[in-house]
This record gives C-alpha cells, sequence and structure tokens, in this order.
C-alpha cells in the first residue's frame, strides 16, 4: 500500500511564523510537523509516501526531508497543479503515483498519538472502500463531521457545518480504494472553492462501504498559537527518561526533573532548573534559567537570565530579559532582551506582520 500525505495548503491561521516557513516545518517537539505523520505510516509498514507541495515548493521540502531515507521511507514530492483547490483536489492530482492498489491519505498537520496499523489491517480485511477515522471533539464545527444513521451506521459527511450533526471529527487519516479516482471525476468545488474531502466520503457512503475506528490522541493544528502548543505538549509527552547528548556539558549543580532531552554540544551552565518534559536542541546555551514543561528549543536558543514554560522556541532565538514567558510562541534568531536603560524608557518592539504580542 501506499501513502500520500498533504502538505501544501495556504496556512494563513498561522502567521506571522509561516510568513517565513511552511506550517508543516513548524516544530513540534523540536521536529518538523510533517515528520510525524511519516513516521506513523513507517511504522505501520507503509514506506511508499508521496507528499502533495504546493507549486514551487518541491525543493524547500525536499531539502528538510530528503529522498526518505533516515525515515526507512521512499518519498516522492509532488507539485498540486493549479495551487490549494482542496485536498480531494490534491488526491486526484498524485492519481498517477497512487494508480493501481489502494491508498492511505494523510493529512500533514494531524498528528496522532497510536499506530494506524489496526485501521490499516481492518481496511484490508473487512473489504472496506473507504475508512476513517473518527474523533470525539468539542467543537466539532471546525472540521468535517460525520453524521450517524439510527442504527450507527454512516449517513453522510458534511464539512464545518454550523450545526454539527454529531460530536465526531473526521480526521485527516483516510483509506480509500481506487474507485477514488473515476468519483472525483464527478465532483465540483464548494462555495469556498475548494474540493471537499467529505464530498469524497459522502460519495463512497452512497456507493461502497465505509468503516471507521474511533481514535483518541489525535491532534490538528487549528490555526491558533494554543493549538499549536498543545500539539507540541502531545509529542513531548511521548518522551521517556533523561537523553544527555554526549557532547553537551551539564553543570554539576543544574537540576533536572521529568522527562528531558538535551542535544549535542548544549551548555547547560550555573543556576538552572529544568522540569520536564523539555526538549533542547543542539548548541543551546542556558544559565540562571528554569525551563518548565512542555518546553521545546530549538538548535542554537540562548536562554540568560529567564523562565519559560509552556513554550516553542526555535532555531537560534536568543532570551535574555529577566522575565518569565509562558504560553509562547518564538521564532527563528527572535531576540528578547531586558529594558535597556536607555531613553525613552519603554517596551521596544520590531514585530513582524501578524505578530501577537502582550505586554
Ligand atoms: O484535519 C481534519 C480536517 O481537515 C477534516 O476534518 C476536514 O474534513 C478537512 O476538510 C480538513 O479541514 P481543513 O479546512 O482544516 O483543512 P486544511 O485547509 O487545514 O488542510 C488540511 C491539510 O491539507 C493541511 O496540511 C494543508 C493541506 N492542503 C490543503 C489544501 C486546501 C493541501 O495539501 N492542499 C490543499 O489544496
Amino acid at each position: 500500500m501506499k501513502a500520500l500525505i498533504a502538505a501544501g495548503g495556504r496556512s494563513t491561521r498561522m502567521r506571522p511564523i509561516t510568513h517565513t516557513i511552511n506550517k508543516h516545518l513548524i516544530p513540534l517537539a523540536n521536529r518538523p510537523m510533517l515528520e510525524y505523520p511519516i513516521r506513523k505510516l513507517v511504522e505501520a509498514g507503509i514506506t511508499d509516501i508521496v507528499l502533495n507541495v504546493n507549486p514551487g515548493e518541491a525543493d524547500v521540502m525536499r531539502s528538510v526531508f530528503g529522498d526518505g531515507e533516515k525515515y526507512g521511507a521512499k518519498l516522492t514530492y509532488v507539485e498540486q497543479q493549479g495551487g490549494a483547490l482542496g485536498i480531494a483536489h490534491a488526491v486526484a492530482n498524485a492519481e498517477p503515483y497512487l494508480r493501481g492498489d489502494s491508498f492511505v491519505f494523510f493529512l500533514g498537520d494531524n498528528v496522532m498519538v497510536g499506530s494506524i496499523k489496526k485501521m490499516k489491517e481492518r481496511f484490508e480485511a473487512e473489504h472496506f472502500n473507504c475508512m476513517l477515522a473518527l474523533s470525539r471533539v468539542k467543537d466539532p464545527n471546525r472540521f468535517g463531521v460525520a453524521e450517524f444513521n439510527a442504527d450507527g451506521t454512516l449517513k453522510r459527511a458534511v464539512e464545518k457545518p454550523k450545526d454539527p450533526p454529531s460530536p465526531y471529527a473526521i480526521t485527516g487519516i483516510y483509506f480509500f480504494d481506487q474507485q477514488y479516482f473515476d468519483a472525483f471525476k464527478t465532483m465540483k468545488p464548494s462555495p469556498r472553492g475548494e474540493y471537499e474531502i467529505t464530498d469524497m466520503i459522502s460519495w463512497y457512503i452512497a456507493n461502497g462501504r465505509v468503516g471507521y475506528e474511533e481514535i483518541t490522541g489525535w491532534w490538528k493544528d487549528t490555526g491558533t498559537p494554543d493549538a499549536l502548543l498543545e500539539g507540541n505538549a502531545l509529542m513531548l509527552d511521548e518522551m521517556k527518561g533523561v537523553t544527555v547528548a554526549p557532547t553537551a556539558s551539564v553543570d554539576a549543580e543544574c537540576r533536572i526533573q521529568g522527562n528531558v532531552e538535551i542535544g549535542e554540544g548544549s551548555v547547560i551552565g550555573a543556576n538552572v532548573l529544568i522540569r520536564g518534559p523539555v526538549t533542547i536542541g543542539e548548541n543551546c546555551h542556558i544559565e540562571h534559567a528554569y525551563i518548565g514543561p512542555y518546553s521545546s528549543l530549538g538548535n542554537g536558543v540562548t536562554l540568560k537570565n529567564g523562565e519559560i514554560e509552556h513554550s516553542i522556541v526555535m532555531e537560534g532565538a536568543r532570551i535574555d530579559c529577566g522575565k518569565r514567558i509562558v504560553d509562547s510562541i518564538i521564532g527563528k534568531n527572535a531576540v528578547i532582551s531586558a529594558v535597556a536603560d536607555t531613553l525613552p524608557r519603554g517596551h521596544k518592539l520590531i514585530a513582524g506582520d501578524s505578530s501577537k504580542i502582550e505586554l
């Protein structure tokens, strides 16, 4: 079985971070978001993976994920002709690469804890034409939602309904057979101008056998900083124990509590408390600092004289401000320093487009 991962789209909801980085490259627990679906597929024995990317973005994505060897996969990059015309269109666009067998379609901004093996096995053993992963959510109106008949069978799928027919979101992990491609020829774009995956699912419900599994431990980027921090926390929760890379140096007085990872070349100096789960990348420099639960510090981060908790700090950022920073996303090479003793006094900001700052 092959797989397709959707990694295109416009990513407007993740600004300003997505002004300079494709959202699928945003780090969760110090790994690019897309690495999780790739690993999940490999773990289920699906190694022939096609990545759907925006026109012109194949090279940048290839520079991060390569040919897939490091994951035990074979990655093929396919640009979505015409751009982000909807996720059902992303599959149709990849038809030449998916022809021949059933396939799994994974949305690149979906992360799940646990395995997709059971779904794959049921899809194959029970000869379904389509298989869905459903998850009970508090806000179904943000998702594709499953509507059920009185006997519990699926009736149809509706995209972001104002009045959801059930609390079950249809997550971004789908199995389809080859009928997909002929069915797509009958589809029309929705009022928002996209080919909707829910229309395809409703077609399968009307014309074939659709199975479903309920999953827990599922995360999807819903475009808010809180959601991103939640995804980061979910992945940090998977960490076990304390791992200090051989070339990292940790001051004898440093206190490490819970699950903590410290990367190659990082220096943890005087007066530091790290309370996991926390991941610290390579070549970071930390002193006189507290790093609290659910924090990820990317490579080359400097944190001096300050505290950080429940936050994502990306590569090369420098924090030296004597303050406590919580629930924050700090972009690459950002600098947060103490108020300089110069006039006029006050907070001096160079905030990028669409930045959000609470003072
Ligand atoms: O995450 C689950 C939800 O994903 C489902 O419940 C919905 O039924 C489904 O339509 C989708 O909803 P979103 O509107 O949230 O999808 P989004 O635009 O965020 O795109 C999902 C992924 O697919 C994301 O990784 C970007 C990628 N994408 C998106 C479009 C529109 C593409 O690769 N190509 C596209 O044309």
